[in-house]
């Protein structure tokens, strides 16, 4: 069994809790918050002690893993520590907001970066993860085009958009390294243009509530990212890839797939999945078997730091992109900087 330790107690918390304590071959052994009350609440559900501590939890002799899922301020400190003690790791994303400090913790990381995991979950959705696999099967040919939509069912509250870090490298962030992901390649270009159309205070953040993104590859592959902050009907995730001998898309999920036909309208559906816990509850599932999987059979991490830091720096080229109307060119060497 990989015995499991699990750092911060909030929403991206109890969705690892959870897939930690259903995993065969996982046991939820601690949880740390130190907003103790959160842990314990964990804890009664998941099982597991609550410790206020997370260093207590990183250094516990009877961890053998650590999953950060604190406040991304926290995640790299709390991820060297981990990677010190010898543990494997699931550090939510994003590694850090400051470029230069991600790459600094991948660089102090040095052999143990082989041990931590980024969670970009969205790799392990399953129609995410079949549409890279048909590219790669050759069903659409030559990859020509990425089209990514991304849409939030709704604004987050101002206090946590103060401290987020922005659209691009809170939000979009998933989506640049779904990109670099399909696309199979490091996009060399970033073109980006946002706009306040529904939230204008945040403009004293800097801040944008609709973006998109145009990106290309050295070789010409094109990556076009869509992303609002408030879609009235729903969280609203879809990709699209086109290349020479076809397309591949996949739809949003729904509770139902029962279509209803009145004498007023046709083809009526219900709701899209409300946000990304119900969206994405088989991608983090299956991140954390893919996590659980590799550490027992001593095989990579599926993600890395590195990935992380790669996603930030295209969120860093859209943000001065957004921010200035020009387009940021990136070097593809700069990925070893
Ligand atoms: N992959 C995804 O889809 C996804 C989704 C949501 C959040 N996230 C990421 O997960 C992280 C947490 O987000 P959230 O929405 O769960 O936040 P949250 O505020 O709901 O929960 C954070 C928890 O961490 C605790 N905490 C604070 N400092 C701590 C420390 N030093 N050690 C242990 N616990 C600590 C807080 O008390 C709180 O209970 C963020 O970095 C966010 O970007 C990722």
């Amino acid at each position: 069994m990989i015995r499991v330790a699990i750092l911060g107690a909030g929403r991206i918390g109890h969705v690892h809790a959870a897939n930690v304590a259903r995993h065969k071959d996982a046991t939820l052994v601690t949880i740390a918050d130190p907003f103790i009350s959160n842990a314990q609440a964990l804890a009664a559900t998941w099982g597991g002690t609550a410790i206020a501590d997370p260093l207590e939890a990183i250094n516990h002799p009877d961890i053998d893993a650590v999953v950060i899922g604190t406040p991304t301020h926290t995640h790299v400190e709390l991820m060297l520590a981990a990677a010190k003690a010898g543990k494997a790791v699931l550090c939510e994303k994003p590694v850090d907001l400051d470029i230069h400090k991600a790459l600094a913790a991948d660089k102090a990381l040095g052999e143990q970066r082989k041990k931590v995991m980024l969670g970009f979950n969205r790799r392990f959705d399953p129609g995410f993860a079949e549409i890279k696999q048909r590219i790669q099967r050759g069903d659409i040919g030559d990859l020509h085009q990425v089209i990514i939509t991304s849409r939030d069912p709704g604004l987050a509250p101002m206090g946590y958009l103060e401290t987020s870090g922005g659209i691009f490298r809170d939000m979009v962030i998933h989506d640049f390294d779904l990109a670099r992901w399909i696309l199979g390649e490091e996009p060399t270009e970033v073109f980006a243009v946002g706009s306040r159309l529904f939230e204008p205070e945040l403009e004293a953040l800097g801040d944008y509530d609709t973006v998109m993104v145009q990106m290309r590859t050295a070789s010409g592959k094109q990556c076009q990212i869509n992303c609002s902050r408030q879609a009235v009907y729903g969280y609203d995730q879809r990709l699209e890839v086109f290349g020479s001998a076809g397309m591949l898309l996949n739809d949003n999920l729904r509770e139902t797939t029962v279509r209803h036909y009145s004498a007023q309208e046709t083809e009526t559906r219900g709701p899209l999945l409300n946000f990304f816990m119900q969206r994405y509850t088989d991608a983090y599932r299956l991140e954390m078997e893919a996590f659980i999987s590799a550490i027992k059979e001593g095989v990579a991490l599926p993600t890395t730091v590195f990935d992380g830091c790669q996603a930030l720096r295209l969120a860093d080229a859209a943000q001065l992109s957004a921010d200035t109307h020009a387009v940021v060119k990136l070097n593809e060497g700069a990925k070893d900087a």
